[in-house]
Order: C-alpha cells, then structure tokens, then sequence
C-alpha cells in the first residue's frame, strides 16, 4: 500500500517534471507591448529626440538615453547643462516600463511621472516646462501633431510627457537568446552560458534580479554581506522614504541588455561585468568566485541582450520665425 502510494507520487512528479522545471524558472520572457497607440508613440518619439525640450537647444533624452547605445550614455554619471556633472548613473531607457517604479530611489511612480524631472532638472536639461511648450507651441507642425493625438490646440507638459512615456512603453528588448531558450529553443545558448545561469540561480542573484526585466521589481541593500565602498553621495531610497532601514537599498537595476549598459552601479564605479559580477557576489551574498565561475557568469548576463528598438529616425518639425531661440551658453 505505501509502496503503491510512493510509486504514484514519484510517477506524478515525473510526468510534472517538465511543467515543473518551466514554472520554477524566476525569469520570464520579454513581451512586446500589450497595447500602444501609434500616433501617441510617432509624437512621443519625436519629443525623446529633440534637442528644443532643453535650455541649451542641445540636449534630447537620446543625449544620455542613447538608443544607439543601449539606452545608456555610457558614462559613470552624465553630463547636463553646462557640462553639469550629474550625480548618478543613468539607467538604461530600455524596458523601463516593466520597473516597479523610476529613478534609482524610486521617487517616480512610473513613466509619465518621470518624464517630466529632466526637463526642468537645471542639471539635466536645465529648462523649464513652461518654456519647453512655448518653443513647441510655436512649431505650427508640432501643434498639429499634438492636436491629431490630444484633440487640443494648446499644448501642454501633462501632453508631453504622456506621449514620451507612450514611446517609452516600445523600448523593450524580447527575443534575446536566453528568452529563445526559456521559450524551449534549448541550443539557443551554449552550455558555459547554461552553467552561468545555474551558477546565477544556486548563488542567489536571482533572488533580487528575477522576472521579465531580471531586475527592475524592487528596492534592496547595496551591501548586503560587506558595505559598499563609493564616493557617491546617493543614499538611495531613504531619500525618498525617510526611513534609516532604507539607507543604501537602491532599485534593483534589469540586467537585461546589460552588456550594452556600462559603466555599472548607481556610482558609474565598475567599468566591467567581470567587476560587476565580482562585487555582486562578494558584498551581496559573501560569495567569492573563481576566475572560471565569473566568466560563465558573465556569459549568462550577455544572453540577455534582446532585439534593439528599430526604427526609422524620426525627421523634426523646424522652427518657426516666432520659435524662441535657445541660449546654450547663459546662466
Ligand atoms: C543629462 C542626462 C539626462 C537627460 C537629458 C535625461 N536623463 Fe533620464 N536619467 C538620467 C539619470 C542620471 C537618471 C537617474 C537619476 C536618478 O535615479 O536619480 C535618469 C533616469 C531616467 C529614467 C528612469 C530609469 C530607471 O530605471 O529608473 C527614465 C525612464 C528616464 N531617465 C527617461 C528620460 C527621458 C524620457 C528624458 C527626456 C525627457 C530623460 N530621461 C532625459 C539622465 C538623463
Ligand atoms: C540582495 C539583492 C541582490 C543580490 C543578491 C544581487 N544583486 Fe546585483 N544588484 C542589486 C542592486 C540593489 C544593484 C544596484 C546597486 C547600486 O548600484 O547601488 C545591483 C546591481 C547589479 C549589476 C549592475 C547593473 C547596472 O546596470 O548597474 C549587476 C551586473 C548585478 N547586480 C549582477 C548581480 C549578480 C551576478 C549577482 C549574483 C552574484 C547579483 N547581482 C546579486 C541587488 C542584488
């Protein structure tokens, strides 16, 4: 009786196996965008690239969100206005909808939210909302694309930022190699990259850097095992909360497309994913890896770069005689 009881649960557990395996994978997939409203997008792609959103006439969220390059400016902290030295490094743009809130202290609920911080930010854009929509109202072309989408004459920053944060929503990143094999395509990476991400599992990365964007879903201690050694001021999300317990705990960043996103750290301090990995292990989980175990985890993170956003450049309306010029070197 036991022993037919025992063989019928092991049957069980055997034909489950395979659903099993599947459902324990903490990584899911990229998907593309549920639902996106063209025109929306085609405004709010046209505003990411352009320049007039800042003071300078210089400066487009593409300046340290560069598409080219990953969404990223690949710089420890990006330059801002006045060759502002920023005091951060800027995440990549790329699938920052799937983050459970924006910026490294979380201090943005979401995309929209966020859009509108580097505009008026005098170290990023250095401009004004105000300002911004005078200089786009003042482009006959943009006012009929506002009204197209809007319905309204009058722009304003709340359309603005709604129609960024709509492009925003298409920048994510599906079909990398490592979601082809979670999808059941089992040669789509090779067994070195297979054993980084049981190395990547067993060690406990992935008890903060799991599902879709392997990251992004929430705020945790830098340094957990050992203290992180940085010249950043940042303190992380106790900026936002006030709360002592939430001192160094920062978003945890998506690693996907990771290899594309150097420098590493809220501080831009590791210029490697050798170094990434290494620190991680070390002050995180108190493991330290061999030069053998590195490598394999390192080959695991560049599995995931996934498909780049395509798209033709989008071609910006000119100014009008009545366009405020920009004024790139005044206070
Ligand atoms: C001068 C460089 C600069 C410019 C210009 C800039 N950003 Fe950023 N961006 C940053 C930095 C730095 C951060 C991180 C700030 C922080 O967390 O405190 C950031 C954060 C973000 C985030 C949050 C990502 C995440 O994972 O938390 C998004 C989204 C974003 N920017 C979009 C934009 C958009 C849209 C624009 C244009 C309206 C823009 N940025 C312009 C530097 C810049
Ligand atoms: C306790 C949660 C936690 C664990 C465990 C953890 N990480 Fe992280 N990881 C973070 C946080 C938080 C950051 C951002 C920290 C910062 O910059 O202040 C981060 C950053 C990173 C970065 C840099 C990403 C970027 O864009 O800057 C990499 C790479 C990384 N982790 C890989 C790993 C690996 C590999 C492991 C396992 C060896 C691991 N992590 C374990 C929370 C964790």
């Amino acid at each position: 009786m036991m022993k037919q009881r025992l063989l019928a649960a092991a049957v069980s557990a055997l034909s489950l196996a395979p659903i099993y395996a599947k459902a324990q994978e903490l990584i899911q997939p990229i998907k593309p965008p549920a639902q996106i409203n063209i025109g929306m997008v085609d405004l709010g792609k046209k505003l990411y690239f352009d320049p007039r959103l800042s003071k300078s006439g210089f400066i487009s969220c593409n300046s340290c969100h560069n598409l080219s390059m990953g969404g990223s400016d690949n710089l420890p902290t990006s330059i801002g206005d006045h060759w502002h030295q920023g005091p951060i490094n800027a995440p990549t743009v790329l699938n920052s909808s799937l983050n459970v809130a924006q910026f490294w202290d979380g201090r943005a609920a979401d995309l929209k939210a966020q859009a509108g911080g580097p505009i008026a930010n005098p170290g990023e854009m250095g401009f004004t909302h105000t300002l911004a929509v005078g200089v786009l109202q003042s482009i006959p072309a943009y006012v009929r694309e506002f009204k197209q989408v809007f319905g309204t004459d009058t722009i304003n920053i709340d359309g603005v930022t709604t129609a960024i944060a709509e492009f925003e929503k298409t920048l994510v990143t599906p079909n990398s190699r490592f979601d082809q094999w979670l999808l059941g395509k089992k040669d789509a990476i090779n067994a070195q990259e297979l054993a980084g991400y049981t190395l990547f599992k067993e060690s406990g990365c992935i008890a903060c850097h799991n599902g879709p964007a392997v990251g992004g879903a929430s705020f945790q201690k830098m340094g957990v095992v050992e203290a992180y050694k940085s010249a950043s001021k940042a303190e992380g999300r106790s900026a936002v909360t006030g709360k002592d317990a939430d001192r160094f705990n920062f978003k945890v960043p998506t690693l996907r497309n990771v290899e594309l996103t150097y420098p590493y750290f809220h501080d831009g301090a590791a210029n490697t994913l050798p170094e990434a990995v290494e620190t991680m292990g070390r002050i995180q989980l108190g493991k330290k890896f061999n030069a053998d175990e590195n490598a394999k985890i390192v080959a695991f993170l560049k599995t995931l770069t996934g498909d780049q956003p395509s798209f033709t450049l989008p071609i910006l309306p000119p100014d009008s005689d009545k366009t405020p010029r920009p004024t790139p070197f005044s206070q």
